[in-house]
């Protein structure tokens, strides 16, 4: 994307043009957001979400569903969810057309991996969004890939249209006398090497991650809109902040950015639930205790990278670049 540096990057917003608003499905709609401020935006990978800011105050994160070739705009697929605090809810019924909006610069925790030889998405429901922008980008390299998507039915039937290909391979719930996707057997039938990424409702997550486990964990990825692991307490540790030059002892009940917050430390957050990327710091010393739900199996054994949010240390001091 860029050479700034991370801490930079989080710092920076952009100001965009909110162009139009189209139904796409079933209380699904989709946002076209345009640059305000030149002719092109950031470039980003598949898999890429943003922040966006709220005029009510909240900060959501949603998928870029566009093909990353696209420059001159980002594609939001947002569902309503009547358990919305205000975000979805907001983004369907208060945003306007011509509005401008402040968001964050594309983030990846869910990007494609060079090494794979045959690509398997998954997706469910509005998951589907990553999903759609990976389909383009592996489309634009002539990469071999298949998309399994399941919908409940076909009203919720979102943005697997636009692929018109023989690769995509629909499951109707509703349609089907055997229910869910057969996660089971698209697993089985993969060609060797396969990498394999889900996004999806909670129980199809779970069912994937269960019956993936025998699977190598580099060839799994996931993106997950609830967290993994609820449990963010543990035994107490110390966390060194290497430039502010601090030191601070965090409770058992306490979270690292909690404490970095109560005690006026700028440290960057949304979600507090290790589910949006935000938080990401990086580690200098220590061993972390992972407890987010979206870093990859390689990204937690490297210890190089955090979510303060949610996740601990195993150590009994963890040193941060903050
Ligand atoms: S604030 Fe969202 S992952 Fe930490």
């Amino acid at each position: 994307m860029s050479s700034i540096s991370y801490t930079e990057e989080k710092k920076q917003s952009l100001r965009v043009r909110l162009k139009s608003i189209a139904y796409e499905a079933q209380d699904v709609l989709l946002f076209e957001l345009t640059p305000l401020d030149g002719p092109t935006l950031p470039s980003f990978s598949a898999g890429s979400h943003i922040d966006v800011h709220l005029p009510n105050g909240l900060t959501r994160q949603y998928s870029l569903c566009n093909s990353p070739l696209e420059n001159s705009r980002y594609v939001l697929g947002v569902k309503k969810d009547l358990f919305s605090r205000g975000g979805s809810n907001f983004m369907h019924d208060e945003l306007k057309v011509g509005s401008e909006l402040k968001i964050s610069l594309p983030r990846n925790h869910f990007s494609l991996s060079p090494e794979s030889s045959h690509s398997i998405l998954i997706g469910g429901g509005i998951g589907i969004t990553p999903l759609i922008s990976m389909a383009h980008e592996l489309n634009a390299k002539n990469a071999s890939w298949q998309l399994f998507a399941s919908f409940r039915s076909r009203a919720d039937l979102a943005l697997v249209q636009q692929l018109n290909s023989n690769r995509v391979h629909l499951h109707i719930d509703d349609e089907s006398s055997g229910g869910f996707l057969d996660i089971s057997s698209v697993l089985e039938s993969a060609p060797a090497g396969s990498h394999f990424y889900c996004c999806g409702p909670e129980p199809m997550l779970n069912r994937f991650l269960e019956l993936s486990k025998s699977i190598d964990p580099s060839r799994i990825h996931f993106e997950s809109f609830k967290p993994v692991l609820a449990n963010l307490s543990g035994d107490s540790f110390e966390v060194k902040l290497i430039k502010t030059q601090k030191i601070f002892s965090i409770g058992p009940d306490q979270t690292i950015l909690q404490v970095l917050l109560k005690h006026g430390i700028s440290a960057p957050g949304s979600c507090e639930q290790g589910i949006c990327g935000t938080c990401e710091t990086r580690v200098v010393d220590g061993i972390p205790d992972h407890r987010d739900s979206l870093l990859s199996a390689e990204e937690r054994s490297s210890n190089q990278i955090m979510m303060i949010c949610c996740s601990r240390s195993l150590s009994p001091s963890i040193t941060l670049d903050l």
